[in-house]
Formats: C-alpha cells, sequence, structure tokens
C-alpha cells in the first residue's frame, strides 16, 4: 500500500497532491513598494496595473517612519521597488524570499550592492526615467537663486551666463538643454564621458573640474555618491568660481564637503549654494548664510506625477520581465 494511502481516500489524495502542485506552480508573487517618500497616486495606479495584470500581489508602504516596519513588511516579498529607501544586509536578511529589488530612479547608493549580491539578490535601477524632472527643478534652483530668493530686490538673468555641469549624464544632459532654452552658454566636465557626446548637444567640453568652476558663473552637480567622489565638491574647488559664483545641488549631499563650503561662504559674501539634499549642517547654513543658501525640505527634484510614473512603472516592468524572462538588463550588482 503506498504511504499516501494513510490520509487520503485515492481521489482526495489525487485532487490534494494536484492542489499542491498548483500552488506551487502559480505562486503569487509579492511585489512590495516601499517608499518612505510616496510616488503620486497615479503612478501606483500604474505599477499596480503592470503589477497586477502579470498575476502578481501588490503591497504598498508608504510614508513609513521606522525601520522595524520596513522590515517587517519585506519578510514575504519576492521583488522591491524603492526610491531613497535603505536597503541594508538587516533589509536583505529579514526579505527571505526576495529576488529583485529595483531603485525607481538614478543614483542607488541606497543599497548595499555587496550585501545584494551574497543574498542572492539583484538590484537594478531604473535610469533616465526621473531626469527631466530634477533638470526642471535644477534650474529652478537657478532662477531663485539669481532673483535672490524672490525677496523683492534686483536680481540678475540666466541669459547669457555661464552654466557648468559637473557629470554630463541623464540629468547632466536635461540641464544643458533646458539651460540653452534660457540662453546660457553650457559647458560641462565628465571624465567618463566623450567630448562628441557633449559637443554634439551644444556644450563646450572641459578637462578638469578646476576648470569647470573656473569658467563658470554657475555650477550644476551632477555627480553620484561614490568613494571617488564624496567630499569631493571643498573649500579650494569651489573657491575657482568668478565673483558670484552659484553652485546648485540636485545629487547627493555627501558629495560636497560641508565644512569647507561653510568656511567657503564665510570668506566669500557674494557667492550662493543651493540644494535639493539637506546638508547635515543645515541649521548652520541657514543661520550663517541667510538669502544665500537654500534647501528643500525634502528631496524634490523626482518629486513630480511625471517622473514617478516613469520611474515606478519602469521598476515594475522590469520586475515582471526579470521574473518572466531573466532579463537583467538594469542590473547594478554583479
Ligand atoms: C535619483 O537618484 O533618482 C534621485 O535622487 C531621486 O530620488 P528620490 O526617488 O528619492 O526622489
Amino acid at each position: 500500500m503506498p504511504y499516501f494511502s494513510f490520509h487520503y481516500s485515492e481521489p482526495t489524495r489525487k485532487k490534494t497532491v494536484q492542489a499542491e502542485f498548483f500552488t506551487t506552480l502559480v505562486h503569487k508573487m509579492k511585489v512590495l513598494v516601499a517608499t518612505e517618500k510616496p510616488f503620486a497616486k497615479v503612478a501606483v495606479d500604474g505599477i499596480r496595473k503592470v503589477v497586477e495584470g502579470a498575476g502578481y500581489e501588490l503591497a504598498l508602504l508608504e510614508k513609513y517612519t521606522d525601520k522595524q516596519q520596513l522590515l517587517d513588511a519585506v519578510v514575504d516579498a519576492d521583488a522591491l521597488i524603492i526610491r531613497s529607501d535603505i536597503v541594508d544586509a538587516a533589509v536583505l536578511d529579514a526579505a527571505k524570499k526576495l529576488k529583485i529589488v529595483v531603485r525607481a530612479g538614478a543614483g542607488y547608493d541606497n543599497i548595499d550592492l555587496e550585501a545584494a549580491t551574497s543574498h542572492g539578490v539583484v538590484a537594478m535601477n531604473t535610469p533616465g526615467q526621473n531626469s527631466n524632472a530634477v533638470a526642471e527643478l535644477a534650474l529652478g534652483l537657478m532662477v531663485y537663486a539669481v532673483r535672490n530668493l524672490y525677496n523683492g530686490t534686483s536680481g540678475t538673468e540666466l541669459k547669457g551666463k555661464k552654466l557648468g555641469i559637473h557629470a554630463f549624464g541623464n540629468v547632466g544632459r536635461n540641464v544643458a538643454r533646458i539651460a540653452q532654452g534660457f540662453g546660457m552658454e553650457v559647458y560641462a566636465y565628465d571624465a567618463y564621458c566623450p567630448d562628441e557626446a557633449m559637443v554634439a548637444a551644444n556644450v563646450k567640453p572641459v578637462h578638469s573640474a578646476e576648470e569647470l568652476y573656473k569658467s563658470c558663473d554657475i555650477v550644476s552637480l551632477h555627480i553620484p555618491a561614490t568613494a571617488e567622489t564624496k567630499n569631493s565638491i571643498n573649500h579650494d574647488l569651489v573657491n575657482l568660481m568668478p565673483k558670484g559664483g552659484i553652485l546648485v545641488n540636485t545629487a547627493r549631499k555627501e558629495v560636497i564637503d560641508e565644512e569647507g563650503l561653510i568656511a567657503l561662504l564665510q570668506e566669500r559674501p557674494d557667492m550662493k549654494y543651493m540644494t535639493d539634499i539637506m546638508p547635515v549642517a543645515d541649521a548652520k547654513f541657514r543661520t550663517l548664510f541667510e538669502g544665500r543658501y537654500f534647501a528643500t525640505p525634502k528631496k524634490m527634484g523626482a518629486q513630480t506625477a511625471e517622473a514617478n510614473i516613469n520611474a515606478g512603472i519602469a521598476a515594475a516592468k522590469q520586475i515582471v520581465d526579470f521574473i518572466q524572462n531573466g532579463n537583467e538588463r538594469f542590473r547594478v550588482n554583479k
């Protein structure tokens, strides 16, 4: 007598085995969207359409205030969509079923890539999907700066000014395009981008950061936060800027040597710092440099419905394509 007939009659056993088999086959993949800073509702609707259209389940963890909430939510997630949310070894340890994490955005310095690899988790980003939004905000910060933070006094115009783009990636290219609409003269420095790509965009290539800062009235930062770039925007570099220089940061706070920049702004009352990533020393900047320092209360560059739709839906599609076809095109960990 076969062992299974201890519990079930033959027809019941067959049904049970079949049910278990199909449950395994059609196990509903769970995609968790964990966003401390939520996407616009229309983007979440779009993500849901993609995820549920693939037969998966969507779970949402928005505006969480405590890391434990994320640790609890990832426990049964097969896939994870995040923004600047931190995915470190603790999150990966808790996410026992996780196969893929997609950063809906460009910078993935918030994911511990080594830990992802060692946990067998694929990490991806969605390059270019939110770059126009960030670029528009960069230009907005420039206008705000040259118009003296809209304080009622007479300012200057962007037209005819020299703009230096520090890193000519997706955001840098959009900044160049929009700045040209303002009539700015655009320069760029990017050690990893060939001159031809800049020339094709009507941008003047320069071959060192020093040359860029020396040449430009406004410098807009678009470098990622890496071991190489952290604290690299320092006193001596920014001090090369001409009188009235304006530094605009829509990249990462980590690339700024904050104490060096504070010292420089104290020496150079002509200079301004506008940032979409609040510095650690925000209170000090605000107290010391009223009228020539501005930081958004929360990173707002990618916070548009369009960018949320583009990046969020791209993330959802990349997950479905990875799970169904093994497509790893935007993988950032190896
Ligand atoms: C990015 O790296 O894509 C931007 O910094 C946007 O980040 P956010 O999704 O946290 O707004």
